[in-house]
This record gives C-alpha cells, sequence and structure tokens, in this order.
C-alpha cells in the first residue's frame, strides 16, 4: 500500500479489544525495533500483555480502555531526543499500521510509574504508543490548511506537495500542528513553533514529510 494511503488510514485509537498480537506480528516489530535501535542509538522498548500502564487514573480520564501493548519511548538524554524518538516513533506507527494494528502517541494519559520499561543511568523515557487491535479506527482529525502550514514561490512541485500532505496528516499533541515547511531553493526546510511536545512532533513530521515524499527535510534556524 502507498505510505500516504496509510497516513490517512492511521488515527489516534484509545480503546482496544483483547485481541493479542500474533507471535509473527511480534516479531516483525521486535525486529524492527532492533533496527531503529541500532541507526537511532535510541532505546525504544516493546511491551507485549501489560495493562497495568494503562490501568491508572490519567488514562482513564483520557478515555483510554484495554491497552494491553506499548512502545517506551526512551533513549539518553540529548538535546536532539525528542525529535529523533518522534522521527524513529513515527516510523513504527506506520509499520504497526501497515500489521493492521493501531496506536496512539501518549505523553500524559497513562501510569507513569506503572511504565514497565529499563532506563540506563542518563536515558529518559519521553512517551509512550499504545499499541494494538483497536475497537475503533479513530476519527481523522481536522487539519489546518496546507497553505496555513507551508511556504513556496511559483509552482509546488510534486514531492514537495506529498510531503506537505504527510505532514498535515502527522498526529501532533493537541493536533497542535506547530511546524512551517518552506520550500527554499529547490529543498525543504521546516521549522518548529514552540508549545507542549512540539519538538517531539516535529521528529514525527520530519519523518512523515520524508516517507511521502522521498526528500529530507531540513530543521531550519
Ligand atoms: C507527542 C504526542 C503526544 C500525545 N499525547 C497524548 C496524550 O497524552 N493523550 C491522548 O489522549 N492523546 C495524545 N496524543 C494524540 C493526539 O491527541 C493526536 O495525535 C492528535 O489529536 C491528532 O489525531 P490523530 O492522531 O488521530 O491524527 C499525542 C500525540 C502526540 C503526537
Amino acid at each position: 500500500m502507498d505510505i500516504l494511503e496509510l497516513m490517512e488510514q492511521r488515527h489516534s485509537v484509545r480503546q482496544y479489544v483483547n485481541k493479542p498480537i500474533e507471535a509473527d506480528k511480534r516479531q516483525i516489530l521486535v525486529t524492527f525495533v532492533e533496527a531503529c535501535n541500532q541507526t537511532s542509538g535510541l532505546h525504544f522498548q516493546l511491551v507485549f500483555d501489560e495493562p497495568e500502564c494503562f490501568n491508572s487514573a490519567m488514562a482513564r480520564y483520557g478515555k483510554f480502555e484495554g491497552v494491553r501493548n506499548y512502545i517506551v519511548v526512551a533513549g539518553k538524554k540529548s538535546k536532539d531526543l525528542e525529535q529523533r524518538c518522534g522521527y524513529y516513533g513515527e516510523k513504527l506507527v506506520l509499520k504497526a499500521q501497515e500489521l493492521g494494528l493501531s496506536t496512539c502517541w501518549v505523553a500524559m494519559s497513562y501510569g507513569k510509574k506503572k511504565c514497565v520499561g529499563h532506563l540506563e543511568p542518563g536515558e529518559k523515557r519521553v512517551c509512550v504508543i499504545a499499541l494494538g487491535y483497536g475497537k475503533n479506527q479513530g476519527v481523522a482529525h481536522r487539519s489546518k490548511p496546507m497553505d496555513e502550514v507551508c511556504r513556496y514561490a511559483g509552482t509546488m512541485p510534486d514531492w514537495f506537495e506529498k510531503g506537505v500532505k504527510a505532514a498535515c496528516l502527522a498526529p501532533t499533541a493537541m493536533n497542535q500542528q506547530k511546524f512551517m515547511i518552506d520550500l527554499q531553493d529547490g529543498k525543504a526546510v521546516a521549522y518548529c513553533g514552540s508549545g507542549f511536545y512540539a519538538k517531539l512532533d516535529f521528529g514525527i513530521v520530519r519523518y512523515s514529510f520524508k516517507a511521502a515524499s522521498g526528500h529530507v527535510l531540513k530543521a531550519g534556524r
């Protein structure tokens, strides 16, 4: 399936059915996470069949139900930790979507003390991603129109349009979509806005743009 189609199908899912993820899919995800960790130096961990992390007041308040699997999004503390977590986390989210699984990025609505996952000294857990078979497929978020999130002169190249479309489909915390993408001298450059988890969002947006357009989305200053 075309990656943009996968992105169109992906929505945050907060309610899950009690259907274990099959062994073959677990193995694909484990291998995928290992490869991401190797490339990125991050320390993502898959947790299967563990209902306690989402058995908390925060999770219930966030209307989460039946979450038994999740990805611990973590890595060594550094200036760009959040952004790298966003980039590789979204790569994983789309892999899960391809496998017929649903996801939800979760920075607030989970039991932080109950979260299983091992942190090495100097590492930080940035958030988790809920994972499993959804009770529903979620709903498409309201998106800013494309002309509010990108700037270009003349005609928009096809690849740039695909990239911006993917950026608009990307999940962002509270659907804030605080980013701007410019076409400068034939290259895509993005600017990160300020806001809660905006750096994590920025990494998600940069991965989405790259995956759909085939072009790197440089971070502007
Ligand atoms: C970094 C990040 C953190 C998020 N944290 C939460 C959260 O704590 N609780 C929650 O219910 N949703 C959370 N979300 C999900 C967003 O609300 C959701 O992605 C956004 O509304 C867009 O909807 P969509 O993912 O269905 O496209 C988070 C999303 C991102 C990207």
